[in-house]
């Protein structure tokens, strides 16, 4: 057998193999068990017919690697066609959480009210949390079933009203701040219950401020954020760190006071408690009750968001599942 041609022959089929198919019916023809080379190899007797043949066999090997590295080669830029002009790939956008969106917003009417932005922290002492806000040692919300506890003098806030006396005592009179954040309770999750929510608290101290200017300034913002229609009812009830102390409730902003499911045909929804700020808590920071006054409201985040865009479950801002957080 004529080493040489057959190698001359096999590299002139490798070299026009048009596919890895291909490729591999000829390496089962040259190489394989069967084929003629092997055959003569078995069949070698003397060294000089075994160098010739098995130097045909290295140089058919590589003659089959090179192919099949030149058809991989081919086949990724069929797959792969590269154009560096085209736009990458887009990365799907974020979006704030609808309790931030509505935390800014409400921000924003305040600021433009002339109010100033308070920080409190989420763990306070349980003085500014209760002690200083006239919360007797007796009051069922300091109850360790209704608060988290730290230790002994700390706690999770249980409301944004802390922020008052942090406020107050950071700063003299007058003063114009609102508080936002996070707050906790005991709370079994449901649907218009979850331990952790979110709170506004507005305080106002000047000189002669009256119960009117409450009702003015939480008319004015609920219908910034609600709409012009608005009216802004106040009903009296009880908070230990006002005096006098109102709940108030705004005309439903879906049925305009015409009575819904919303609103449970009332035609008012529950927004918030509020007063006029208590001359215990003034003496409490130092201010006289004598020359200044004050009021002070404190309402719900979540319970606008819910209202606002009619989702049934308070729970779903917190599960983070996309297909919720991306519709708003
Ligand atoms: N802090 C009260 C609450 O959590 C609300 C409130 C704020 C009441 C300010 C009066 C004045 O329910």
């Amino acid at each position: 057998m004529d080493a040489t041609a057959l190698e001359g022959e096999a590299r002139t089929a490798i070299d026009g193999a048009g596919s890895t198919d291909a490729l591999e019916e000829l390496r089962v023809r040259y190489l394989g068990r069967k084929s003629e080379l092997k055959l003569a190899l078995r069949e070698v007797r003397d060294r000089e017919t075994g160098m010739a043949l098995n130097a045909a066999r290295t140089a058919i090997e590589e003659a089959f690697a090179e192919r099949e590295a030149t058809l991989a080669a081919a086949a990724r830029e069929e797959l792969e066609p590269f154009d560096v002009t085209l736009p990458g790939e887009p990365v799907r956008r974020g979006r704030l959480h609808l309790i931030t969106q509505i935390r800014r917003e409400i921000e924003d009417i305040f600021l433009g009210l002339g109010y100033g932005i308070f920080d409190g922290p989420e763990v306070d002492t349980v003085y500014n949390n209760f002690t200083a806000l006239n919360t007797p040692e007796a009051h069922p919300s300091r109850d360790p079933q209704d608060t988290f506890y730290v230790d002994d003098d700390t706690v999770l806030r249980t409301h944004t009203s802390p922020g008052q006396i942090r406020a107050m005592l950071s700063q003299e009179p007058p003063v114009y701040v609102v508080s936002l954040g996070r707050c906790y309770r005991r709370d079994t999750p449901d649907p218009t219950h979850t331990p952790t929510f979110h709170q506004v608290e507005c305080l106002a101290v000047d000189e002669g401020i009256r119960l009117s200017d409450l009702r003015g300034t939480v008319e004015t913002f609920f219908r910034a954020l609600f709409g012009e229609e608005r009216e802004v009812r106040m009903r009296t009830s009880f908070f230990p760190f006002t005096e006098p102390s109102v709940e108030f409730d705004v005309t439903c902003f879906l049925c305009g006071g015409a009575g819904c499911n919303v609103c449970k045909q009332s035609g008012w929804i529950e927004m918030g408690g509020a007063g006029m700020v208590d001359p215990n808590v003034f003496e409490e920071v130092g201010y006289d009750p004598e020359v200044w006054s004050g009021f002070a409201f404190g309402f719900g985040i979540e319970r606008i968001a819910m209202l606002r865009h009619g989702f049934p479950d308070l729970r779903l801002l917190w599960e983070n599942d996309l297909r919720f957080a991306r519709q708003f």
